[in-house]
């Protein structure tokens, strides 16, 4: 099984659109039984509860099913995940804070698949919270969540 988490700050806007986005590729795939999604975030200030609003609406929009609750990333999501990718650059800032030794996971930026193929030129997912713009955001998860399935199944 492939492991894969999605990191933001609040696990509420980003990581939870790209945790039900890249979920529904997979089963799309046909491969919900080799890669398993979840997402966190670095912040506990939205522990327990649902997606925004303006995510749910997103995902409802484009009928992609989500039913996940907010969680604090901890270390241990460093040795359980493959891959675990940040949404922007504080997020990978305070994942590194917590990489050690014991790190097996592929720590990177969430845009830097799509980036590399040059399906965007950005590396950071603009925080939703502050813009309102999920639309946006979505396209971008979208692009990141294809490039993302597009790298793993050629490994
Ligand atoms: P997210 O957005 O990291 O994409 O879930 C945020 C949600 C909440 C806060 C910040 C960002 N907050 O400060 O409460």
């Amino acid at each position: 099984m492939i492991k894969v988490l999605f990191v933001c700050t609040g696990n509420i806007c980003r990581s939870p659109m790209a945790d039900a986005v890249f979920q529904q590729m997979v089963k799309e795939a046909g491969l919900s039984d080799q890669i398993s999604v979840d997402s966190a975030g670095t912040s506990s200030y939205h522990t327990g509860e649902a997606p925004h609003r303006g995510t749910q609406a997103v995902l409802r929009k484009h009928d992609i099913p989500y039913n996940g609750r907010a969680r604090q990333f901890v270390r241990n999501d460093l040795t359980e995940f493959d891959y675990v990718l940040a949404m922007d650059n504080s997020n990978m800032y305070d994942i590194d804070a917590k990489v050690n030794d014991s790190t097996t996971a592929e720590v990177v930026m969430f845009l830097s698949y799509a980036h590399d193929k040059g399906m965007v030129d950005i590396l950071e997912v603009p925080d939703p919270w502050y813009d309102g713009r999920f639309d946006e955001t979505y396209d971008l998860v979208t692009k990141g969540c294809r490039a993302l399935l597009d790298t793993i199944q050629g490994k």
